[in-house]
């Protein structure tokens, strides 16, 4: 190949945005020179790695701007300490056929028994699935509206928060929310319903919504809503957090009675 003809190829490969194959190309001509590979082995090659690059990148980028407090993935889990979890139900949820569906999922119960550890796991594996996706605690989320309804870009806020693929709305009910607030909510998921999927997470039981959305007749409009088309999930265990401070204590323990007993 003259020097003239790879000049304007990595020319070409600049303007088209393929880095990945700019990067790999000398090297890898060498070795299709040397194991006199054939060329549709070559374009096979350079595309699968393009195309990956690429993939990879855009996962990335999606996680990055996903705004998600924690990136904990399912094989993170650990499905023992939660017996009263049943795996395959959280693995039917992996499949994304939720989200293909427009479905909802609600995990419900006390602190630290992984309810954002799920929601976030869930929402990693669509974007791997390139499902547009974004993460928002309930509080900084009517805080927002609040704040787009007295700059009037309410429309504008509803509509980009409508469009995500998978919202995860994390920690309903950890907060007090006065009308208003509940009424704006309101408003997100009328849009959203039967549109796009939500992940919702609570430590309040379905009973209790009604205080928290301050407003019986809106919170069971949010519930029927919300439940039409879900999976509801009970965790009912013990929390995590708790069990690893107990654990550290106990070292923390074992530590101090094992230089007590050296300087006896
Ligand atoms: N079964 C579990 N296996 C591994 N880590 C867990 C498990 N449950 C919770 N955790 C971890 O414990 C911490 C608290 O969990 P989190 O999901 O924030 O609880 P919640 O949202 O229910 O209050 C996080 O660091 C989370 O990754
Ligand atoms: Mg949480």
């Amino acid at each position: 190949m003259s020097e003239l003809t790879m000049e304007r190829l990595k020319n070409n490969l600049e303007s088209l945005k393929m880095r990945n194959t700019l990067e790999i190309l000398d090297n890898y001509l060498e070795r299709a020179v040397r194991e006199q590979l054939n060329i549709v082995e070559v374009l096979d090659y350079i595309f699968s790695e393009e195309a990956d690059n690429r993939r990879r990148q855009a996962y990335e980028k999606q996680v990055q701007l996903s705004g998600f407090p924690i990136k904990k993935t399912l094989s993170d889990f650990d499905f023992s300490f939660q017996p009263s979890l049943d795996r395959r139900q959280i693995e039917e949820l992996a499949t994304m056929r939720f989200v293909w569906n427009a479905e909802n999922v609600i995990f419900l119960g006390p602190p630290g028994v992984g309810k954002t550890h799920l929601a976030t796991a869930l929402g990693l594996v669509a974007a791997q699935h390139r499902f547009s996706m974004y993460y928002i605690n309930c509080h900084t989320l009517i805080e927002q509206l609040k704040k787009s309804h007295y700059e009037n870009r309410l429309p504008d806020r509803l509509r980009t928060l409508g469009k995500y693929k998978l919202l995860i709305i994390d920690e309903i009910g950890y907060l007090p929310m006065d009308i208003q607030g509940a009424n704006l909510f309101f408003q997100l998921i009328a849009r959203r319903y039967e549109k796009n999927s939500t992940i919702f997470t609570s430590n309040k039981t379905f009973s209790q919504w009604n205080d928290v959305f301050a407003d019986v007749t809106i919170a069971s409009a949010i519930l029927d809503r919300v439940l039409h088309h879900a999976t509801v999930i009970n965790i009912k265990g013990e929390s995590y957090r708790l069990k690893e401070r107990k654990e550290f204590m106990k070292q923390k323990q074992q530590i101090v009675n094992t230089l007590y007993e050296r300087n006896a």
